[in-house]
Parts: structure tokens; sequence; C-alpha cells
């Protein structure tokens, strides 16, 4: 019997250093002391004996099965240690690691001119109107008065989708769409994209940015439309700046007038930003046309009111200084990324 113990505890030994992991070392366990266990058998099997052989093999096999439990329990403490070791080794954190850089998008300077002019004339009561890119012949022409005749209809300045659906030239059909929808007071300004015919070079490009404006109540003169242009001019070029309007013709305006500022680069002395003249023109405008008032079926007798339109490339190429309007869409990020 002694020989039989002395064995299995070599066997658990044996076993037991092989074991690396709980579950062996319990599988080791349940075999020696489990209820069909090696062991639990032996100790089971005592019943049969005389009563002093039972008390010397009953102090026998106890012995064996407390140094048994004893290195089963070693064992579970070493495999869970080590279990835990293995699980800091790889949720090791280096705290003193770089930290991964991410990088943040920016505005397109394009963007940002837009958000800035859109900006000053929120600032002043104005609200934002959208109007779609593909337009009607209709409301880009006709409503603005632009008779069958007018060169800009040309095949070769304007791209035609069918004879009654274009590629708006200009953000003004967005006045026909407001007129049509909304009643006085108006008061809106219109950004988006434009699209011509152009062959691209430094100053043109087959698609452009417009911000258009518009405003219709009773009583608008001529004095509210300077007012309110010096004011944004001051506003986006700096409060020194001087505004000039020019003579000039509109279908959809009368009067029409474009507008110059005092060069914000030499401040009016001339340089190479206005080319000398110490001026540079800015924007289209003039006093809403009566048969552009008509499209929206309104009083003219009533109701008078003002427009304008400005070319977003050419304020954002003279306020940072970009000679060549083809960067704005070669979304090369070192260009781009000047802007943030
Ligand atoms: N649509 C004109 C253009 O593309 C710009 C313009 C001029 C718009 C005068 C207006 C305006 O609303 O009143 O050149």
């Amino acid at each position: 019997m002694q020989a039989q113990l002395d064995k299995i505890l070599e066997e658990a030994k044996a076993q037991l250093k092989e074991a690396a992991t709980m579950a062996q070392t319990d599988e080791i366990r349940v075999k020696l002391l489990g209820k069909k266990g090696k062991l639990t058998e032996i100790l089971r099997g005592m019943g049969k004996l005389s009563p002093e052989e039972r008390k010397s093999t009953g102090q026998m096999a106890n012995k064996v099965r407390s140094e048994i439990e004893q290195l089963l329990e070693e064992k579970f403490e070493a495999v869970k240690a080590a279990a835990k070791e293995a699980q800091f080794r790889l949720e090791k954190l280096d705290v003193t690691e770089p930290g991964k850089e991410t990088i943040l998008g920016v505005k397109h300077p394009l963007t940002i001119t837009i958000e800035e002019i859109s900006k000053v004339f929120t600032n002043m009561g104005f609200s934002i109107a959208e109007g779609p890119e593909v337009e009607t012949v209709f409301n880009n022409f006709d409503a603005l008065n632009a008779g069958p005749n007018h060169p800009s209809r040309d095949m070769t300045d304007t791209f035609y989708i069918t004879e009654d659906i274009l590629l708006r030239t200009q953000t003004s059909p967005v006045q026909a769409r407001v007129l049509m929808k909304e009643k006085p007071p108006i008061k809106i300004i219109s950004p988006g994209r434009c699209f011509r015919c152009d062959t691209p070079d430094a100053t043109h490009s087959p698609m452009f940015h417009q911000v258009e404006g518009l405003v219709v109540d009773e009583g608008v003169t001529m004095a509210d439309l300077k007012g309110t242009l010096d004011s944004f001019a001051k506003q986006l070029f700096g409060s020194e700046t001087r505004t000039k309007f020019r003579p000039h013709h509109f279908p959809f305006t009368e009067p029409s007038a474009e507008m110059d500022v005092s060069c914000f680069k030499c401040g009016g002395k001339g340089c190479r930003v206005c080319k000398g003249s110490g001026w540079i023109e800015i924007l289209g405008c003039g006093m809403v046309h009566p048969n552009v008032l008509k499209v929206g079926n309104l009083d003219t007798e009533k109701y008078t009111g003002f427009a304008f339109g400005m070319g977003v490339e050419r304020v954002a190429m003279l306020k940072y200084g970009v000679d060549d309007i083809r960067l704005f869409y070669e979304n090369d990020m070192r260009f781009i990324n000047q802007f943030k």
C-alpha cells in the first residue's frame, strides 16, 4: 500500500511539474482527489481493511493526500501568478511614448471668404437664400431682363444642358426664385457656384463662386445701396476703406454701378495689387429693374430694391494675395494649409 501511495505521489509531482494552466492543474486534482480519483478510491477501499491496517494505511493515505493538496495549492498559486504576469505584459502601457498626432483638416480659402462675406451681411440683418446650380434659362436670363439677344446667352459663354436648362452663369437667378416665393421686406444674400465656358488661365475658371444680394421693400433707395455696400467694404477690408461707385450696365438693374474699394494694400497710393490706380473693383450693383420686380408680381410703384453680386475668388485673391485662380481648385495641401 505504501508503495502504491508513493507512486501516486511521484506521479502527481511529475504531472504538476508539467502543468502550465489552471485547467491542466485542475484536471490533475480531479484525477487524484475527485469522486473517481485514484487517492479517493484508495481511501474508499479502506472500509474493507481490518481496524489495524485501516489505522496505519489511513495515516499514510492522509499524509499523501495533504501533501498532494499542498502541492496543488502551490501550483494553483503559481499558474495564477503567471497568468496575471502574462496579462500585465500584454496590457503594458508606455506612458513615455509620444502620442500620435491627429491631423485636423482646414477650411478652404474660398469657404473662409464666403463665411466672412456672409457674416458681414447676416450681421446687417440679411438671411441666406439658396438656389440650384442647374437652372432654367428663364431664371438665369429671361426673369433677369436679359433680352433674347443678350450676348451672355451665347453657347460659347454658357453651358447649356438642354434648350431650357443650363448651368447658372451667375447667382442672380436666386433673385428671381426669391421674388417668386417671398413677399417684401426681402433682404437676402446667396453664395454659390457658377459656370461659364471660359478657358482656364490665371484669372478665369469655368467654375467659380459668387455672392448675390437682394433687398426689396417700400422706399429702398440708392442711398441704402451705397450705405450698405460701403459698410460691407469697411467691415471686410478695414475701417479705413473708401468706396467709389462707377456707372455701369447690367440688364437686371437700373441704374447700375460697379463699386471700387480703395486699395487695402497701399491705402490708395498705387501698388502692384491695385495696378497703380489706388482702387480695386469689387462688385456689380444697382437698383432692381422694374421688369425683375414684376417677376414677383410686385407693385413697382410701391416697391423698390437694390441688388449686388461679387466674385468670391476675386475677393479671396485680393485679400490673400493669390495670383492664380487655379490654385483654389488643385487641392494642393501646401497651398490650402496656409489659410489655417
Ligand atoms: N450677375 C452679375 C455678374 O455675374 C453680377 C451682378 C451685378 C449681380 C449687379 C447683381 C447686380 O445682383 O445687381 O457679373
